[in-house]
Formats: structure tokens, C-alpha cells, sequence
């Protein structure tokens, strides 16, 4: 067994240009191991907190995060010292405890984080083992569905659609090389089909096309005919998630849809929703209604739960209090995992096992800003949820994640298998 020898933070920038915090572990053996912290835009009101100097405006306008490095090579780098690497857990509480606060405002989530994600590393490298087969174990086999979010707007792309992504899953491919090309075929196909209807082909904060559409559904309808004309199926073979990212056009009790001149109730909001699952190949809705809406998302449940995933990410913010509260309530039925939302590897991975307990399906999901860490392309083969939220197919930060996942396929070999549409279902 090795044991920590020291934990070093730094300064680094993610794929906005703003400040994000990366960690070295190094350890007796002499292996060592780095790990850095992505960022969201459209966050959940109850998500860990994400320390930055916001005192300090003459830096990176009040968004670097020094303070959150400080607290990694001081208070955290001696508790750690002599660690046991392989002890994740004791490890993760450990940080808990020198936070000591529900939600990690004292240390930062991100310090946090980037330690918990660097020592999992670490401890990888010193077995010998690829990540995602030492976090997983023998069982560590399934690739998963890719959802490509390739049309971007919301609070990720300026003058685009109120709805946050639009995004495409190969769920009939053969394999994860195979969803993926699909993918960025399709994702070639649909910058033609924009260029052809006169509309920009700049893109967005995950690499999405961001163009100025007429409407919401006009999105879909793009996408639909960049499927075809990429030569696949729409719905059979490739079909479509959205995250409207509800809880960012929520104003005063209603969802104001400004494409549209709508104002709806969460009521309304459901019907619509259900509207489009009727036209549209639409397997999954992540937050299709805002966070603290939850009287109607257990409503959205109840009328679309039998047919797609409800994904719960700003609603559930990867921690297990409002997880357990949505399998009471039947709020919704499927995990958007992000580690940086609750700022530990073991409790992430605590929030994905109360998710499959209840019967739900469990998306691993990047951040908006990110950096060129892959973590989560191991952490979803190592718990075999089949499906992961990383981005269109274009921008290192994104393509990154699908690289080291067209690797672990490779090296899993005849044992890998794709989820394709087997994720969605129970
Ligand atoms: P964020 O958005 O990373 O900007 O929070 C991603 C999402 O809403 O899923
Ligand atoms: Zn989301």
C-alpha cells in the first residue's frame, strides 16, 4: 500500500478562461497523479459551494480561486500526509470533516474536489490499474450512450433558444466508437443544414451550434432533418434529450419562454412537454421544470415517467437528501451525476447508488466550463450507468472525455458493451 507523500494545488484556467483549481498527489512510491475542478453556469441553488476570491476584484474580476488553493497545500495537504492512497472514503471524510459545514463553503467544494478526484488517481496509478477498473472493480464493463448536446442556448449561448441544450443520442449504434461517429456526423450534418437556412454556425460554451432559431421547436426540427441528412434514422437510431435548464426562465411562478411570447404555469410547462414527446423522438427531459417546482415535477412524472427519463440535475444537485426526497415524491427518475456539484468522489458515487436503488437511470455529466480531465469518462464505465453528458463532439475540453472513452473501449475489448437504449430503461 502507498501512502500520500503531498498534496499540491494550482491555479489553472478552465475552457471559459476563468480560474479552476488542479491538484498533484504524490505519494511514497513515488507515483503521482493530477486532477482538476470543471465549473457550471446554470447552477443549482443547492450545489456545493464553489470558492472564489470574490473580495479580490483585481483579479480575474473576482473569480480566481487562490483562496481554495491555499486551503488544498495548507490545512488539507497536512491532514492528509500519510494517508493510506486507497482509502477514498476515509479520505473524502476526512475533508468533510476539516470543511465542517453542509456544504463545504469553509474549504471549497472545488479544493475539495480536486483533492478527492487526484488521490482516486493516485491510488489508480499505484496498482497499476486504469482508473475506471479501480474504481469499479471486475464488473467495470459497459460504455456509455453519449448524449451530444449539439444546439446550445439558455445561459450557454447569447441570442440563441430558451431551452439550454438540445442534444442527440445514438442509442441505436453498435458501439461507443460507432454512437460516436454517428454523433459527429450528425453534428457536421446539422452545421450544413444551419448554413443553408442562413443562420450562424458559431457555437456555444459545450460546442454546440448557438444559432439565432424563431422558436424553441425550430431546434428540433434543424436536428431532426441534420439526422436524416447525415443518413440515420431520428428516433430508431438516433434519438433526442433536451435540458431546458427550466429553473434559468423561471420567473415569479411562471416559465417564461421569450422565443415564444409565453408565459406558462407549471402546469402549462407539463402539457408542453408532453406536446413535444408526442412529435419528437424525445427520450429524456433534464430539468424541464425549476428547482424548487417540485409539486409539478412530481405532475411531469406522473404523465411522462412511463414513456421517457425525467433528469433531475439542478433539482437534485448530486446529493443524496434531495435524491431520497424525489424517490419519496416520485419527482422524477433518472440522476444527472456531476462531482463537482456535491465536491466528493465517494459521495458522488453514493448518490448514483441511491439513484440505481430506486430503479432510476444515472447520466455522468461534465460542466459547462471544464477542463482537459477526463475523471468522468472512468467514473461512468467503473459504475456502469450508460449514458453521459459531455458536450457536442467538437472542443478538446469535450472531446477529451469522448477519447478516453474510445480508449477504455478499446481496452475492454471483446468485454466492452454499449448501452445504447438499454440506459433509458429501468
Ligand atoms: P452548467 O450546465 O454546467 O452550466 O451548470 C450544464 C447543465 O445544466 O446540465
Ligand atoms: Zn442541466
Amino acid at each position: 500500500m502507498s501512502y500520500i507523500d503531498s498534496v499540491m494545488a494550482r491555479e489553472i484556467l478552465d475552457s471559459r478562461g476563468n480560474p479552476t483549481v488542479e491538484v498533484d498527489v504524490l505519494l511514497d512510491d513515488g507515483i503521482y497523479a493530477r486532477a482538476s475542478v470543471p465549473s457550471g453556469a446554470s447552477t443549482g441553488a443547492n450545489e456545493a459551494w464553489e470558492l472564489r476570491d470574490t473580495d479580490d476584484t483585481s483579479r480575474y474580476g473576482g473569480k480566481g480561486v487562490r483562496k481554495a488553493v491555499n486551503h488544498v497545500n495548507t490545512e488539507i495537504a497536512a491532514a492528509l500526509e500519510g494517508w493510506s492512497a486507497d482509502d477514498q472514503s476515509g479520505i473524502d471524510k476526512l475533508l468533510n470533516q476539516i470543511d465542517g459545514t453542509p456544504n463545504k463553503s469553509n474549504l471549497g467544494a472545488n479544493a475539495m474536489l480536486g483533492v478527492s478526484l487526484a488521490v482516486a488517481r493516485a491510488a489508480a496509478n499505484s496498482v497499476g490499474l486504469p482508473l475506471f477498473r479501480y474504481l469499479g472493480g471486475v464488473d467495470a464493463h459497459v460504455l456509455p450512450t453519449p448524449m451530444m448536446n449539439i444546439l446550445n442556448g439558455g445561459k450557454h449561448a447569447d441570442n440563441s433558444t430558451d431551452i439550454q441544450e438540445f442534444m442527440i443520442l445514438p442509442v441505436g449504434a453498435p458501439s461507443f466508437a460507432e454512437a460516436l461517429r454517428w454523433g459527429a456526423e450528425t453534428y457536421h450534418s446539422l452545421q450544413k443544414v444551419l448554413k443553408g437556412k442562413g443562420y450562424s454556425t458559431n457555437v456555444g460554451d459545450e460546442g454546440g451550434f448557438a444559432p439565432s432559431l424563431k422558436s424553441n421547436a425550430e431546434a428540433v426540427e434543424v436536428i431532426l432533418t441534420a439526422i436524416e441528412k447525415a443518413g440515420y434514422k431520428a428516433g430508431e437510431q438516433i434519438a433526442i434529450g433536451l435540458d431546458p435548464a427550466a429553473s434559468s426562465f423561471y420567473e415569479d411562478g411562471r416559465y417564461v419562454l421569450a422565443k415564444e411570447n409565453k408565459k406558462l404555469s407549471g402546469e402549462e410547462m407539463v402539457e408542453y412537454w408532453a406536446n413535444w414527446v408526442k412529435q419528437y423522438p424525445i427520450v429524456s427531459i433534464e430539468d424541464g421544470l425549476a428547482e424548487d417546482d417540485w409539486v409539478n415535477w412530481a405532475k411531469l412524472t406522473a404523465r411522462l415517467g412511463s414513456q421517457i427519463r425525467l433528469i433531475g440535475d439542478d433539482l437534485l444537485v448530486t446529493n443524496v437528501q434531495f435524491i431520497r426526497r424525489a424517490i419519496q415524491e416520485n419527482a422524477c427518475n433518472a440522476l444527472l451525476c456531476k462531482v463537482n456539484q456535491i465536491g466528493t468522489l465517494s459521495e458522488a458515487i453514493a448518490s448514483v447508488r441511491m439513484s440505481h436503488n430506486a430503479g432510476w437511470a444515472v447520466a455522468v455529466s461534465h460542466r459547462s466550463g471544464e477542463t482537459e480531465d477526463t475523471t468522468i469518462s472512468d467514473l461512468v464505465v467503473a459504475l456502469n450507468t450508460g449514458l453521459i453528458k459531455t458536450g457536442a463532439p467538437a472542443r478538446a475540453e469535450r472531446t477529451a472525455k469522448y477519447n478516453q472513452l474510445l480508449r477504455i473501449e478499446e481496452e475492454l475489448g471483446e468485454a466492452a458493451e454499449y448501452a445504447g437504449r438499454m440506459a433509458l430503461k429501468g
